[in-house]
């Protein structure tokens, strides 16, 4: 027979007494983010309970936000005590390694490239974390690996310990974040101040936003800006520039240069197709790769970043490049020059400048620009 809620509120006083004791739970010391970054949150509401939260979370933290929907519409987890929940929690509890034993969720699509920071947020069954957010875990938790990840309950009143195991047991290279953020349903009216006080426990606020890296590679002819991902290979690329190395022909579609010092990665960083205009380590060799032809998925090749402006310009950098920070762009794309020639950085005295990585005065396309 399986234990009713009530049982359950004494195992939650058990836990909550266990967590006073030094017990891993929501009160648990604090580890901080402190990382800054892009904010992921995703979430899965069945009675809209941790729905409400987050938004209340979206509310307050600049963040995309996720839900996710279980693929079989229509079904009452609660109907008959429970029942189908129930049944779902215990095929996963059964064989947690085998993926037959998750319900289909629909399809999404995220970037986790993208993202320092995912925050779960997620009811509870069963003790358990509910059964379609441990199946969007089960197929993604592996891509949060390196990321601050926050964590979410809602249960009625249980103890959430059961839902720290699964998201340690889904997302295992994932730095999770204490404390964690326990709601109960009868909370929710007072989610908007729980949600605020949690995040500026796990220092994990909208002033921690670094925004995006971006880059600019030059040759004095052709300038293009890339949008670094926020993995350790990018951060440490970025952590070098300025740097002014030369670029070299590979095979038919790359552009590569060597950074004079080696970039770094970790188990963050991700290999995956290469479309045009991606930016990536050759980690087996150290060299940048700039792809202005379409590339597969190859061992050690980690995707850095992707082209925002002058894509076309790539297949055509040559000589010596300027590889830049990109500071304060507003997203809005350069004037666009009509020929190589009219692209090219010039001094006031007509002069051309083969980059304007110094402070001064330049003329680009025509306009006058203050470098500072
Ligand atoms: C299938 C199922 C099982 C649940 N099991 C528990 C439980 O064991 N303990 C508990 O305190 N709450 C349990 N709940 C209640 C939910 O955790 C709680 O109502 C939560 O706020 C629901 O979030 P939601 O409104 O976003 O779906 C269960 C709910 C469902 C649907």
């Amino acid at each position: 027979m399986k234990p009713t809620f009530f049982n359950r509120l004494v195992l939650a006083a058990f836990s909550l007494l266990a967590i006073a004791c030094g017990g891993k739970g929501a009160e648990a010391t604090a580890q901080t983010a402190g990382t800054g970054g892009r904010t992921l949150v995703v979430y899965y509401s069945f009675t809209g309970n941790v729905k409400t939260i987050a938004s209340a979370i979206g509310s307050q933290l600049e963040a995309d936000m996720v839900e996710i929907q279980p693929a079989e519409k229509g079904l009452d987890y609660a109907a008959d005590n429970y029942a189908i929940g129930s049944r779902l929690i215990d095929d996963i509890r059964r064989s947690p390694n085998d993926a037959g034993s998750y319900p289909a969720i629909d399809a999404v699509d995220i970037d986790f490239s993208r993202y320092a920071n995912v925050i779960i947020a997620t009811p509870l069954w069963w003790g358990n974390m509910a059964a379609p957010m441990q199946t969007f875990l089960y197929h993604n938790g592996s891509q949060m690996a390196g990321k601050n990840i926050g964590l979410v309950v809602s249960s009625a009143s249980s103890g959430i310990s059961g839902v720290v195991g699964d998201a340690e047991r889904l997302v295992p290279a994932g730095n999770i974040l204490l404390p964690h953020l326990w709601i109960r349903s009868a909370q929710t009216g007072r989610a908007r101040e729980m949600v605020k006080e949690w995040l500026d426990k796990i220092n994990f606020n909208s002033n921690q936003q670094t925004g995006n890296m971006r880059i600019k590679i030059s040759d004095g002819n052709h300038s293009i800006v890339f949008e670094l991902n926020e993995t350790s290979a990018a951060k440490s690329l970025y952590g070098m520039l300025p740097l002014e190395v030369k670029v070299e022909n590979y095979s038919t579609n790359e552009k590569i240069f060597y950074p004079p010092t080696t970039v770094s990665f970790g188990a963050d960083c991700i290999e995956g197709d290469c479309p045009a205009g991606t930016l990536a380590l050759f980690s087996p060799w150290g060299n940048v790769v700039m792809f202005y032809g379409a590339a597969g998925r190859y061992n050690g090749l980690y995707i850095l970043g992707k082209v925002i402006d002058g894509a076309d310009g790539i297949r055509n950098l040559s000589g010596t490049i300027c590889v830049e920070k990109q500071e304060g762009m507003t997203g809005i794309g350069g004037p666009k020059a009509d020929t190589d020639k009219a692209s090219a950085v010039y001094r006031p005295d007509g002069s051309r400048a083969p980059k304007a990585d110094t402070a001064g005065v330049y003329i680009h396309g025509g306009k006058k620009f203050v470098k500072r």
